[in-house]
C-alpha cells in the first residue's frame, strides 16, 4: 500500500510517499481502508518533534510511529477476533492519536476505541475533517467550559481547525460569540456564526473593558494575568495550548474570585465522536474544509498548518 513515511524529526521535506506492507489487524484492532484523512497542528508538532516534551511520548531521538496522521474516515476492511462493535463494510471516522497514528496511508489498523460510525449525511472528506478538532472544541466549550445560553464567550484563534468548530458550538448553545482572528479570516468567522469579530492585527481584546463568562483559547499567546482582566468574576478560561501560568495561578484565582483557569487535554473516544455525529445530524455543526489534498501533497498541507494559515481544516483525499 502507499503511505507517507518519516524516519526522523524535521521539516515536511523529510516526508516520503512510499510503498509499504499493508498492516494486519491484531485481535482488538480494525483494519480500515482509508478514504480520507485530515491534518492537525498535532501532526506538525510530531513531524518537528517540538516542543521537546512531545518526544517523551513520540520517541526521544526519532519518531516511534513512522506513518503520521490522526484524523481518518474510511471503510472497515477486516476486524480482529475480539472486535464486536464493527464489521467489514462499516463506514467509520475517528482520531488515531491514541493508537499509533497512521492515517496518511491507504490502510491503517487501529484500536476500535478510536472510532465511531461515520455521520451518514457527510462525505468521507467532511467526516475526516471533524474528529480531533471538533472533539477538542466540544470538550473545551461544553465539558470544561460548560457554555450556557446568553453567556458572553470569546474564542481566541477562532478561524483555524479547532476555532471554527468552537464558534459553531458556542452559537448552537446560545452564547453571544466574539471571535478573535486575523484580517483575512474575519469574514469566515462571521459566516461561521460569530456575533462580533475582533481583528487581532488591528485591535487587542485585552485592552477592552468588556469581560467574558467564558474564554476559549487555542492560541495561548496571552498571559493568565492578561486573560483574567477580561474574565468576569465566576468566569472560566479554557486553554488548548498548555499554560503553566494558568496551572499555577488557577487555584488562587478560583479561591479569591471564583475564576476557573483550565488547561485542556482533549481525548477522543467513541462517545465524543457520537456526540459530534449527533450535532452534525441536528445541523448544529458542519465541517469546515479549507482545501483538499492528495497523499502526495501531505508535505504541502503540513507546511500550511505549520504556518498557521489554514482557514478551517485541510483534508487529504486518499
Ligand atoms: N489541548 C488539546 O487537547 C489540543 C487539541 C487539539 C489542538 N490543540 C492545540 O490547539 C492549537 C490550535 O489548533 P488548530 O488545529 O486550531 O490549529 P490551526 O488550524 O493552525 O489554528 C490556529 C489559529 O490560530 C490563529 N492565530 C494565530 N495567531 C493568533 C493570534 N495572535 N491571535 C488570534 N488568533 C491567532 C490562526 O488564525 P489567523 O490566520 O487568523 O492568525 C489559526 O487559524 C494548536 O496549538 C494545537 O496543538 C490542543
Amino acid at each position: 500500500m502507499k503511505a507517507i513515511v518519516y524516519e526522523k524529526y524535521g521539516s515536511p521535506d523529510l516526508l516520503e510517499l512510499r510503498e509499504v506492507k499493508r498492516p494486519e489487524p491484531r485481535p482488538h484492532e480494525v483494519l480500515i481502508k482509508v478514504l480520507a484523512a485530515a491534518v492537525n497542528k498535532a501532526d506538525w508538532h510530531l513531524l518537528r518533534g517540538e516542543p521537546l516534551p512531545i518526544r517523551l511520548m513520540a520517541g526521544l531521538f526519532k519518531p516511534k510511529h513512522k506513518i503520521p496522521g490522526a484524523d481518518v474516515a474510511g471503510i472497515v476492511e477486516r476486524v480482529g477476533s475480539k472486535i464486536t462493535h464493527f464489521r467489514p463494510g462499516d463506514e467509520v471516522f475517528g482520531d488515531l492519536s491514541g493508537s499509533g497514528f497512521g492515517s496518511f496511508a491507504e490502510y491503517v489498523s487501529t484500536d476500535e476505541k478510536c472510532l465511531a460510525k461515520k455521520p451518514s449525511k457527510l462525505s468521507y472528506e467532511e467526516s475526516a475533517a471533524l474528529p480531533m478538532a471538533a472533539v477538542t472544541a466540544l470538550q473545551g466549550l461544553l465539558d470544561q467550559g460548560r457554555v450556557e445560553e446568553g453567556q458572553e464567550v470569546l474564542i481566541n484563534g477562532a478561524s483555524g481547525g479547532v476555532g471554527s468548530y468552537a464558534i459553531q458550538l458556542a452559537k448552537a448553545y446560545g452564547a453571544h460569540v466574539t471571535a478573535v482572528s486575523s484580517t483575512a479570516k474575519v469574514e469566515i468567522a462571521y459566516q461561521l456564526g460569530a456575533d462580533e469579530v475582533i481583528d487581532y492585527k488591528l485591535h487587542d481584546f485585552i485592552k477592552d473593558s468588556k469581560q467574558y463568562d467564558l474564554i476559549f483559547d487555542v492560541v495561548g499567546n496571552r498571559s493568565p494575568k492578561e486573560i483574567e482582566r477580561v474574565l468576569k468574576p465566576g468566569g472560566t478560561y479554557v486553554s488548548c495550548a498548555f499554560s503553566l501560568g494558568a496551572l499555577l495561578l488557577g487555584p488562587w484565582k478560583y479561591l479569591t474570585e471564583r475564576k476557573k483557569m483550565i488547561n485542556l487535554l482533549a481525548s477522543t473516544n467513541p462517545a465524543s465522536l457520537q456526540r459530534i455525529s449527533k450535532l452534525v445530524e441536528e445541523e448544529k455543526l458542519r465541517p469546515v474544509i479549507d482545501k483538499s489534498f492528495t497523499l502526495d501533497d501531505v508535505p504541502e498541507a503540513l507546511r500550511i498548518i505549520g504556518r498557521g494559515q489554514a482557514a478551517g481544516k485541510l483534508v487529504i483525499a486518499v
